[in-house]
């Protein structure tokens, strides 16, 4: 449905992260990885929808032989709260077994995703499995879910920007911003 500018303008608040400090941690990232995963199969695996700006920013950072895979999954009946199903919607085309596995998130909420999706990708046998979440906020945690690598803990704030949506607007704005809800 079109979302008047007026709309689009007032729903969005304050910058809470910029372009370049998402650029800065992004590029120290791609360094550990590049460092980390030299000389073994990888596989850099982004969960869409949310995702695909961190992960397209976190691969270029990425200076050795790395693939590409998509899981596309939804956890979410609406914009804003929880429905606690987790539904994977898109699978991964790879056989995982041949590779280490780095998940791209752009937050972790409640953790149910990643604690349901790591769970099933384990069953696959990957080489490893390590995930790199742009956002992390911790207060809203119910489930027990820790990533190996969080790029910014956020309090619990909605938030919208880089990839995240707030009713699916929002995704193509370069930085993280409060969203009025
Ligand atoms: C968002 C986000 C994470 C998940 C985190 O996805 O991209 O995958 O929620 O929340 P959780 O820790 O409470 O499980 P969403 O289902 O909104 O879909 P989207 O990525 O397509 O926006």
């Amino acid at each position: 449905m079109l979302c008047s500018k007026k709309e689009f303008d007032e729903r969005i608040g304050s910058i809470l992260i910029t372009a370049e400090e998402i650029k800065e941690k992004i590029k120290k990232a791609g360094e550990y990885i590049s460092r980390e995963y030299e000389g073994k199969p990888l596989l850099l695996l982004s969960i869409l929808n949310g995702s695909f700006v961190f992960a397209a920013d976190l691969c270029r950072e990425v200076t050795i032989p790395c693939e590409i895979g998509f899981m596309r999954v939804s956890s979410y009946l609406n914009g804003t709260s929880s429905s606690g199903d987790v539904n994977i919607i898109m699978d991964v085309s790879q056989d995982i077994s041949g590779y280490h596995v780095v998940i791209a998130e752009d937050i972790i909420d409640t953790g149910r995703t990643l604690s349901v999706i790591t769970e099933k990708l384990r069953r696959r046998n990957p080489l490893s499995l390590k995930v790199v979440t742009l956002l992390d906020k911790p207060e809203r945690r119910e489930v027990d879910f820790k990533a190996d690598i969080s790029l910014f803990t956020i309090p619990d704030l909605f938030v919208a920007g880089y990839g995240l949506d707030c009713a699916e607007y929002y995704r193509n704005l370069p930085y993280i911003a409060v969203c009025n809800v």
